[in-house]
């Protein structure tokens, strides 16, 4: 049997490109991650995710599944793959992060946490052991442990409460997964999750916790909450510097075009985050050459390609003019044209990236690009 996570090449200091085998398929990394929060990639068919935008991995969400469908539905259509016809892999988050920021009426315990539903208002308890059993229910290649994540700013002693907390219910995922097995045939891993806020000694205790844990990847959580860029990049440098190198490292819920290739640079392999599909929406664009809003004036007669350097049917196939007048319209085509063609720009970049970090020139292709990839266009 293959390893989980094979390291083709490293690249002059931290980046490196990767794969992961799962029994879903290969993930080439650095990968990026569409979301599809409630078995949906907002706006996006899957037909395209797989065809045109080239997904290789997608994210669910246990908050929002548990809610709806619920998991009976989930167990009788065999799980989230057969149930939105997905076989690639998926990853599901395991509901703390989404608990905190979207239930507007919650109370934590060491037990777990109590919740209001944002839907229907209804109450319900997830804990470590909770989250465990529905991402088995749910039947995700890849699960996160339950963590909590802080907000910023945090106060140094909630950040340390708050990791402490992190790490005694990663004992309990772990001891609640060795001891019940996957429900669908096929493996699944659990990534536990680094936290410790801003704070460089307590991100290293938690990375340093997180690695002995010996899973076969791991995540950093807690950053891209609100603190400077530069916070995100040193910290996320500390945490990889102690992670161990033959495991896939999943930053949490990053970002811009420009925060995924930094990232990539730290030693990062996966990252996922809203951002090219709710900006879409918001008739913002991804492309190579900087960051459109589609709804501007001056696109109103322009009738060049969406997107020259684009690799996806939509770049080609519509004009500027026309995706601008869909958004000023308000029609549904404009948010699915837009998120078709951020999402098919981002896992561009990370193929790009992954060439790149192959050829050895990574870095000085990085810091070229970026400056033109946050032009306003
Ligand atoms: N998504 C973005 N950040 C986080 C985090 O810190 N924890 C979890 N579970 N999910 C996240």
């Amino acid at each position: 049997m293959s390893k989980f996570f094979e390291i083709e090449k490293t690249s002059q200091s931290k980046a490196r490109a990767g794969v992961l085998h799962t029994d879903h398929g290969d993930i080439q990394t650095p990968i990026f991650m569409p979301v599809g929060t409630v078995a949906s990639v907002k706006t996006v068919h899957q037909r395209e995710l797989k065809d045109d935008i080239n997904a290789q991995i997608i994210l669910g969400n246990t908050y929002h599944l548990m809610l709806r469908p619920g998991m009976d539905i989930m167990q009788q259509a065999g799980g989230l793959h057969k149930f939105m016809n997905w076989d690639r892999p998926i990853l599901t988050d395991s509901g703390g992060y989404q608990v905190f920021s979207l239930s507007k009426s919650r109370k934590m315990t060491e037990e777990g946490v109590k919740f209001k539903s944002h839907i229907d208002g209804s109450y319900h308890f997830i804990s470590p052991e909770k989250s465990m059993e529905i991402q088995r229910q749910i039947g995700a290649d890849i699960f996160m442990a339950f963590d909590e994540c802080t907000p910023y700013p945090c106060e140094y002693n909630q950040a340390k409460l708050s990791m402490e907390l992190t790490h005694r219910w990663l004992k309990r995922c772990v001891d609640w997964t060795k001891e019940n097995e996957e429900l669908y045939g096929h493996k699944q891993r659990l990534f536990p999750i680094v936290q410790g806020s801003t704070y460089s000694d307590l991100r290293k205790i938690s990375a340093e916790v997180i690695s002995e844990a010996g899973a076969e990847g791991n995540a950093i959580g807690g950053l891209s909450v609100g603190e400077p860029e530069e916070e995100m990049y040193r910290i996320t440098n500390e945490v990889t510097d102690i992670l161990p190198k033959d495991k896939p490292r999943y930053l949490m819920g990053v970002g811009t075009p420009w925060n995924i290739l930094e990232s990539i640079g730290l030693g990062v392999d996966m990252m996922d985050c809203v951002m090219p599909t709710r900006n879409a929406r918001n008739a913002m664009l991804f492309t190579w050459q900087g960051v459109i809003n589609m709804k501007n004036e001056k696109w109103k007669n322009d009738f060049s390609a969406l997107d020259e350097f684009g690799t996806s049917f939509v770049d080609r196939d519509y004009s500027k003019a026309y995706v601008r007048h869909l958004f000023v319209a308000k029609e549904y085509l404009a948010k699915q044209i837009a998120s078709i063609h951020n999402l098919a720009f981002y896992l561009d970049l990370v193929k790009v990236a992954r060439e790149h970090i192959v050829a050895g020139d990574f870095y000085e292709w990085k810091d070229s690009i970026i400056p033109q990839l946050k032009q306003r266009l």
